[in-house]
């Protein structure tokens, strides 16, 4: 249960981890796994529940949905089957006690008045645990079947902030107002209750243009960002810290969080082996060469060399860091990533319910014992 309702309460779940670790991409069928293995993530409600029990009960810090609305094909058809995000986190805050659960919202396709009102009704269902992912969008697939136009890439993030200082006026404000932006105008507008205890729910984004980061850092509590196909987790630290000074110069706190993708068994030998099965032997290769495609990544646009690793690397999902080896070296690894200044990691299985039960009971207590995180009673 939250013990506090301030900001700060919120940024740190309501726990004293140091490092948060999160689950990200349960709500979509294969999860983030481009894999035709036939244990991938069902992705289904009953699995999801168990999930979030499990991860609310083990102190996991956070659920990170994909904000997805339709498959991109291949044998599987990945993550055709997807949950909603804002009522897939409200159903889950009501079933569990301690978890943050995020929504992600594509802001061009939720009317800010609906919203506002959604995240406040998740929050208050949850006491405060509810946090909000802004994407604005680069699936023109997806939004061609809104009967909505994908603005330019900078217009996107001016619609986003409108869009996000509609909502906030609407968590704040306890007068009727007007609302005149450039996209979003609004006549007479009020919103009751406010957010759960005086408070609002955690913001994040995960931008990775230059005009992505800086509607973060003036927006948002938290910036997602994964390293590129050619980028180390040591490299990724420059633009940690990049991001924290932009938002020191704004008199503001950003924390930083990336993404993991996590294959942990007995030994390493074992680990690396069902990894390379999932990933390269077994991995929907079809369905990754369309995700590719969608971002205009082929052999002719980027080069033979190029595609080769970026296909490698789709094959995660879209990105993320490989954490692959035994409990030693999947825990020394997560205090690595620990150590270039992220605040947390979101990270995925092949089978989440599967897998979770082992990083659990062997890397977790390696994380309590490394100081990352609080000792569990
Ligand atoms: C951790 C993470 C989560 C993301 N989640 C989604 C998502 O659920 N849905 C989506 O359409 N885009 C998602 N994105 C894409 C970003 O919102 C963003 O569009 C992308 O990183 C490109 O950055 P840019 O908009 O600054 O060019 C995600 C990106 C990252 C790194």
């Amino acid at each position: 249960m939250p013990n506090g309702n301030g900001m700060s309460d919120r940024r740190a779940m309501y726990n004293r981890n140091d490092f948060k670790l999160g689950l990200f991409g349960a709500n979509c069928s294969s999860g983030r796994a481009i894999t035709k293995v036939a244990e991938r993530w069902s992705g289904n409600w009953e699995d999801n529940l168990a999930l979030a029990r499990m991860s609310d009960e083990a102190g996991l810090d956070f659920l990170l949905p994909i904000g997805r609305w339709k498959g991109y094909g291949g044998e599987t058809n990945y993550q055709d089957e997807t949950f909603e995000t804002v009522t897939w986190a409200t159903g889950l805050l009501a079933a569990t006690r301690r978890i943050t659960v995020f929504a992600t919202v594509h802001a061009p396709l939720l009317p800010p008045v609906i919203a506002a009102k959604q995240f406040m009704t998740a929050d208050h269902i949850s006491q405060g645990r509810f946090g909000l992912n802004i994407v604005c969008g680069w699936n023109t697939g997806e939004f061609e079947m809104f009967g909505v136009n994908q603005r330019d890439h900078e217009d996107r993030y001016d619609y986003g902030q409108e869009w996000i200082d509609a909502i906030r006026m609407m968590w704040e404000r306890e007068d009727t107002f007007d609302f005149k932006g450039k996209y979003i105008n609004l006549a007479s507008v009020r919103s009751n209750p406010k957010p759960y205890g005086g408070s609002r729910p955690l913001i994040m984004n995960a931008g990775a243009s230059p005009t992505g980061q800086a509607f973060a850092v003036k927006n948002c509590d938290a910036l997602f960002c994964t390293p590129t196909g050619a980028e180390t987790v040591d490299q990724l630290a420059d633009g940690i810290q990049h991001a924290k000074k932009l938002a020191i110069a704004q008199g503001r706190e950003i924390d930083v969080y990336s993404v993991g993708v996590v294959t942990c068994r007995p030994t390493t030998k074992e680990a690396e082996e069902y990894h390379r099965h999932c990933i390269i032997d077994d991995a929907d290769w079809s369905a990754v060469d369309n995700i590719l495609a969608m971002k205009d990544v082929r052999p002719e646009t980027v080069g033979s060399e190029e595609f080769t690793r970026r296909r490698k690397h789709q094959a995660h999902g879209m990105g993320g860091i490989p954490i692959v080896g035994d409990p030693d070296a999947v825990a020394a690894e997560i205090a690595r990533i620990a150590g270039v200044g992220l605040r947390g990691i979101g990270i995925s299985f092949v089978n989440y319910l599967a897998e979770l039960p082992y990083f659990r009971d062997e890397v977790l207590p390696r994380l309590e014992r490394m100081g990352l995180r609080e000792k569990r009673i």
